[in-house]
């Protein structure tokens, strides 16, 4: 299996994994044949890219740390959240969030492979599951107990919640937002929490999460302006999962950033705008090349990121494109002056 963005995905190729919107329904089965139509339609819908198979990639098995089914459950859940009317609160998130930690704990040596498969509208369903399912990693390669894995994802899925009550014209402009329109988009820590709070019962630690995702470590932040580990550890979690997940997707105002330079900008940011402890957490689970993904090579080759190793993250066994030549950055003496240059995204 390989991801190939959608402008280089052709007639004839092979889906390599199922396909779903932000409410969890499934919208194109894995091993469909694309055709023209199929393709027409992921392009209107604003997917990206997706993943293909192919006789160069069948064997590159990309383990998910998250259940498939895991992860349709949560968005449904959140996408219902989300436009609901009222304040009804969907059942079941206990559940969801019960069974993304185990799966997280299951596959606690399994490195994080995310590519953007976001369906364009439905970013922000997407990206609150990500954050949930992001920030339970982190959580986890830091050490947090189960319990505190609980009301870490709960706050990660529901941290921006608050968004349900400002205007989609605001959260979606491409124009450069007036200080009033900044204002309201800034008020949705708060909005959040209040919500969470007085609706339901979570424990505070997940309403302080929810309030606290978009402070910063050095005190920059907002909406109380609180520094270091004055913020409590499950925002600083969030807060760093939330921009790597932002970064990775397109979005109404810029493209999406390639990961590695949304890595880099995060390791970065270590002691500014994010705990230092929770970006090194984070590196040793993101891998910075992907399973699948498409690299250019320093030699002007293209190729196929088959194999990666946290310790050497930078150099993953990559296939040369069209072929069936393994090339180990890391330990193979004739690659040794090669490096990657880019990911194809
Ligand atoms: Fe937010």
């Amino acid at each position: 299996m390989r991801y190939v963005p959608l402008r280089f995905v052709k007639s004839g190729m092979v889906l390599g994994q199922d396909i779903y919107d932000g409410a969890g329904r499934l919208l194109l089965a894995k091993h469909l044949l694309l055709n023209d139509e199929y393709l027409n339609s992921l392009e209107v819908l604003g997917f990206p890219g997706v993943y293909i198979d192919d006789e160069y990639s069948e064997d590159v098995e990309i383990r998910e740390v998250i259940r498939p089914e895991v992860k349709r459950e949560a968005l449904s859940i959140i996408s219902k959240m989300f436009v609901e009317e009222e304040d009804t609160f969907p059942g079941g998130i206990d559940v969801v969030v019960s069974k993304i930690v185990d799966n997280v704990l299951d596959n606690a040596d399994v490195m994080c492979n995310m590519l953007d498969i976001k369906k364009y509208d439905d970013y922000t369903y997407f990206h609150s599951v990500n954050v949930g399912i992001l920030a339970a990693m982190v959580g986890a390669k830091m050490g947090l107990l189960k319990d505190q894995l609980m009301d870490l994802t709960t706050a990660g899925l529901l941290h921006d919640v608050g968004k349900k009550f400002v205007p989609v014209e605001i959260l979606n402009s491409s124009e450069k937002l007036t200080d009033e329109e900044m204002e309201i988009i800034r008020s949705h820590p708060r909005l959040g929490a209040d919500f969470i709070r007085e609706k339901y019962a979570f424990s505070s630690y997940v309403n302080q999460g929810i309030l606290q995702h978009h402070e910063w470590f050095d005190g920059n932040g907002y909406p109380l302006g609180r520094r270091g580990e004055e913020i409590p550890v499950y925002a600083r979690i969030i807060s760093l999962v939330d921009v790597y997940d932002a970064l990775t997707s397109t979005r109404p105002y810029r493209s999406a950033l390639p990961n590695s330079e949304a890595v880099e900008f995060i390791m970065g940011s270590g002691g500014s705008q994010f705990d230092p402890v929770v970006v090194d957490a984070f590196i040793h689970k993101i891998a910075i090349y992907p399973l699948g993904s498409q690299v250019e090579l320093s030699d002007g080759r293209q190729a196929i990121v088959v194999k990666n190793d946290s310790k050497m993250i930078l150099r993953p066994v990559v296939r040369v494109m069209g072929t069936r030549t393994d090339l180990d950055l890391a330990n193979d003496p004739e690659a040794r002056n090669i490096t990657i240059l880019k990911i194809i995204i």
